[in-house]
């Protein structure tokens, strides 16, 4: 990941990006409303999806212009109001080191800054992109949506299945990281191929992110984390790798689990393999990811596309390996 970010034609996009973005951010007429979608935007931020978008359009031979920079930075807008609104639902109050627009603001305006963040997206990229990248990007707020929806209809379901929380990550998670790549094809003007190798390598990137996110949440120290280890258990969000582990915790799991039972759980979840299980896992989407890509002329970007999934996999693995639960 450090590689992707570092790379001096990708590096130079995303400054070009972080202006973009800023610029979008701080386009309301309320001043309020730009203050508090400049400090999410402003807090930090890997900016990995824009990364990608730019990386696709060197893949598929096109120097990013200011419509695939436009883009680029329409999808860390959406992003980041996914995440304004993902607070809030999840009552966080920590995001990017700084406390969130909900614990700041109050939930009422939380929202609509992060509706005010998705919406102002959509319409750069239909006023300054082009309507079909718009069209992309509107879907993958659907998915997004619909993602985020089927997590709270299973939220302490200790029956929630697989299959089940596959479909809300595709949704909540991948669906942006596939439209952060297709929409770099798409301006491209690459072949229905190409897009389809594209999108689908961003899919399966977007999974195993989302997928490390939920392993480390449950095998990471407090520390390391910046929030309580075991949070989404708390929370009631029976992530795939606790249902992949196949350990028996189901008798453990409920509402106001004491730091004890989460302990347990933690400690049942180790034992039961779960670092291993769902780093398995992540490998077999990561060489999914690198089969769907297309040929790609240029060999430094090839290798950095290629390299990426696993990279970031080994990156998580030191986390969630070295770090003792606590
Ligand atoms: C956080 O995404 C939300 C998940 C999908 C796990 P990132 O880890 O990309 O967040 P930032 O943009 O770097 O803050
Ligand atoms: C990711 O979900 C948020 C979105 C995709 C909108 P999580 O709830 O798992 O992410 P974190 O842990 O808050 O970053
Ligand atoms: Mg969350
Ligand atoms: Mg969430």
């Amino acid at each position: 990941m450090d590689q992707l970010l570092s790379t001096p034609a990708i590096a130079q996009g995303l400054r070009k990006v972080e202006t973009r973005v800023q610029r979008l951010g701080g386009s309301s007429a309320l001043p309020a409303i730009n203050d508090a979608a400049g400090r999410i935007i402003r807090a930090g931020g890997k900016r990995l999806r824009p990364a990608m978008t730019l990386a696709t359009s060197l893949a598929l031979g096109k120097t990013p212009d200011r419509r695939v920079v436009t883009a680029a930075a329409c999808v860390e807008l959406i992003h980041a109001g996914s995440l304004v609104h993902d607070d809030l639902m999840d009552g966080a109050t920590q995001r990017r080191g700084a406390r969130t627009l909900n614990a700041e603001l109050g939930d009422g305006r939380a929202l609509v800054v992060g509706d005010f963040m998705l919406a102002r997206a959509g319409l750069a990229a239909i006023t300054a992109v082009s309507r079909p990248v718009a069209e992309v990007l509107a879907a993958a707020v659907v998915e997004l949506a619909e993602g985020q929806y089927l997590e709270t209809t299973d939220l302490f379901n200790p029956h929630r299945t697989k299959e089940s929380a596959l479909r809300s990550v595709t949704g909540k998670t991948a669906a942006l990281f596939r439209a952060g790549c297709l929409v770099a094809a798409v301006c491209a003007h690459a072949s229905d191929e190409d897009r389809v190798r594209m999108a689908a390598y961003g899919e399966r990137f977007g999974l195993l992110f989302q997928i490390l996110d939920d392993l480390l949440d449950l095998t990471a120290s407090s520390e390391r984390l910046g929030k309580p280890a075991g949070n989404d258990l708390r929370q009631g969000v029976y992530s795939l790798p606790l249902l992949m582990t196949g350990a028996d915790v189901s008798d453990l799991l409920g509402r106001d689990m004491s730091d004890e039972r989460v302990e347990e759980v933690l400690r049942r979840l180790r034992a039961g393999g779960i670092v291993d299980i769902t780093l398995a896992y992540c490998r077999d989407l990561a060489a999914d990811a690198v089969t769907a890509l297309p040929a790609i002329r240029d060999q430094e970007v090839a290798t950095l596309l290629r390299e990426l999934p696993d990279a970031y996999i080994q990156r998580v693995a030191s986390l969630a390996q070295l770090t003792p639960v606590g």
